[in-house]
């Protein structure tokens, strides 16, 4: 078997604030895409790379990847993104050439995952689960709501999910490549991670555990995380 990872990294990152595109600000002084790309390159079973960059920024990513010491083992691709994750994704898949049979989809701004949390999705993957998802048990308890309409709105409560049951789940996703090219064909809508498209196929899914490292930069305080971790991993 051969395994490929796909980075959506083409999102402009709204919720972290103004500037660069997020896949392309500075982490320890190294754009964030080239620790995710370096973490799916650390794994001995990951063989190609594909990069989904931001629509007009394909050429930067591409001479981002060619400044920054890779890994020879690996090959790289570089395509141009969508409007949305999904989008992107899919896009990537449709430039996965025909000898890889298992894919990874990874974040861009998850830069942090260790290898043991990749290496333990795609062994899952071989063993026989069309998808994979590493998460863990949420800290917080999570409720339904009914959104307001109005943001800032006092929200009813609608349910409280047994929190034992609950996992929050991050990237790499493992799958079988048949299943998730033909989840990208028949589900549509709004998804927020690749799994649930499987889930929509009405196959298994399957977790593993996740990791605290591999959590997700989403908003400035992430940032401020992802800094202190790295520069602990220096020392
Ligand atoms: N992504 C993508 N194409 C899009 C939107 C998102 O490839 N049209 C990627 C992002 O680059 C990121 C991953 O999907 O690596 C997870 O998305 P998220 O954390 O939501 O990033 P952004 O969409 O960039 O951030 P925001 O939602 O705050 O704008
Ligand atoms: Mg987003």
């Amino acid at each position: 078997t051969r395994t490929a990872a796909v980075i959506p990294a083409a999102g402009r990152g709204v919720r972290l604030g103004p500037g660069a595109p997020k896949a392309l600000r500075a982490l320890g002084g190294t754009p964030m895409l080239i620790h995710a790309v370096r973490a799916m390159a650390a794994s001995r079973g990951v063989s190609l790379v594909v990069v989904v960059a931001p629509p007009d920024g394909a050429a930067e990513v591409r001479s981002l990847l060619d400044a920054h010491a890779l890994p020879e083992r690996t090959d790289f691709l570089v395509v141009p993104g969508g409007e949305s994750r999904q989008e992107s994704v899919r896009l990537g898949l449709e430039a996965l050439p025909h000898e890889y049979d298992i894919v990874l989809v990874h974040d861009a701004a998850r830069p942090l995952v260790p290898v043991d949390t990749v290496d333990a999705v795609i062994e899952a993957v071989r063993e026989g689960a069309p998808a994979v998802v590493p998460a863990l048990p949420p800290a917080d308890t999570v409720k339904e709501v009914e959104p307001a309409a109005v943001p800032g709105e006092p929200e009813p409560v609608v349910a409280t999910p047994e929190r034992a049951r609950l996992r929050a789940v991050q990237t790499p996703q493992g799958f079988d490549r048949g299943t998730l090219v033909r989840a990208h064909e028949t589900v549509s809508g709004d998804v927020t991670d690749d799994a649930s498209m499987v889930e929509r196929l009405g196959l298994t899914v399957v977790v593993v555990p996740g990791h605290e490292e591999a959590f997700k930069v989403t908003r400035p305080l992430d940032l401020v995380l992802a800094e202190a971790v790295l520069a602990r991993r220096r020392l």
